[in-house]
């Protein structure tokens, strides 16, 4: 037999799916891989396009100084043993596309990506980010029979980075000392708590004025919005692509990390059943605990509002889909 100085060293690497290799997908391959935190498979439904994007990545990993590998596929059986799978696939609202449309085709993509791939990852934890989130969530978690601590929305670390942002851009301080907690559900009516928003440990309700809070909470919630409206084709996908990955690698790592993400909901907050953003520990079994903070009546009511809001438009999905498998 001979001797090869370079023989393969077995060993497990952990493996993240991610289905939908467009902007948000395939830039959360990248981060994923060039944080050197899994190897990743990146799925479509494109013929070719995840595996030309795959093998780009694949080549600059001698620049970017890690060994990930990246596979690209239109098979659901290349995604085998994901820890973690992530949902991107799905469309944002075109010219002419009502409300009801998207939420149709988004909630068939989701619906058949997560059956497909739990069936070659039961064990995975899932994260979906296909829009509208709360909704596409709890219609993937209804449809996978998935326990509510494997599976999750992410918007609430994005609608966050959205928040930190604005308020260090106010102060002109470094967006590395703000830290603030957006709640609720991915939409107008998202909960930025500006009573919970610090720079550096101080309440930004010491630092700014009441109007100047509520300009910044606005412009939170109008975040994806503003964005859609300068680049015309499209929306964000460097921040909601970091904001998956911070998901990622606090269960990769098991850093039990408080993040505001879209979680099943048992009674906590005095709601049930449904999936909506509140401050969760993130660890390597999924969903730790959901944290529930002390809100004020206002806070409180807002919070409900905006899962009346969720819970209207999960209604509204699954009428639609009755209707068209008539
Ligand atoms: P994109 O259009 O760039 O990519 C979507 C990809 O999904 C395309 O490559 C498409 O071929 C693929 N796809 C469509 N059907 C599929 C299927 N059945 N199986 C596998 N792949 C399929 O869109 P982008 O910008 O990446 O956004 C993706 C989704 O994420 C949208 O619904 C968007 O609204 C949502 N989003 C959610 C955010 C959040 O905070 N939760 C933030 C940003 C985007
Ligand atoms: C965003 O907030 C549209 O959900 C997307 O950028």
């Amino acid at each position: 037999m001979s001797y090869s100085p370079f023989s393969p060293i077995k060993r497990h690497s952990p493996r993240v799916t991610v289905i939908g290799a467009g902007k948000v997908g395939s830039t959360l391959a990248q981060r994923i891989a060039e944080k050197n935190l899994a190897d990743v498979v990146l799925l479509d439904v494109v013929e070719g396009m995840p595996r030309g994007l795959a093998l780009d990545l694949m080549e600059a990993r001698g620049i970017e100084l890690h060994n990930r590998r990246i596979i690209g596929t239109t098979d659901y059986a290349d995604t085998s043993a994901s820890d973690i799978v992530v949902i991107t696939a799905g469309f944002p609202r075109k010219p002419g596309m009502t409300r009801d449309d998207l939420l149709l085709t988004n909630a068939k993509i989701v619906v058949e990506a997560a059956n497909k791939a739990m069936t070659y990852s039961p064990d995975a934890i899932y994260i979906i980010v296909t829009n509208p989130l709360d909704v596409m969530t709890y219609l993937a978690w209804q449809a996978t029979g998935l326990p509510g601590d494997r599976i999750m929305g992410m918007a609430g670390v994005l609608d966050s980075a959205r928040f930190e942002t604005f308020i260090a851009m106010e102060l002109g301080v470094c967006c590395l000392d703000v830290k603030a907690m957006v709640l609720g559900g991915h939409g107008d009516l998202m909960v930025p708590l500006p009573r919970y928003a610090t720079v550096n440990g101080i309440p930004i309700t010491e630092l700014l004025d009441a109007a100047t809070i509520e300009r910044l909470v606005e412009r939170t919630r109008n975040g994806g919005a503003e964005i859609v409206e300068l680049m015309q084709t499209g929306g964000a996908f460097y921040t909601p692509a970091s904001s998956t990955c911070v998901m990622v690698e606090s269960i990769l790592l098991n850093q039990s990390r408080l993040l505001p993400i879209a979680a099943y909901l048992r009674g906590e907050y005095g709601l049930n059943d449904i999936f909506i953003g509140v401050p969760s520990r993130l660890g390597c079994s999924g969903i730790e605990e959901v944290v529930e903070l002390k809100l004020s009546d206002v806070e409180r009511d807002a919070l409900h509002a905006s899962a009346q809001e969720v819970r209207k438009n999960i209604a509204r999905a699954q009428e639609i889909f009755a209707a068209v498998s008539r």
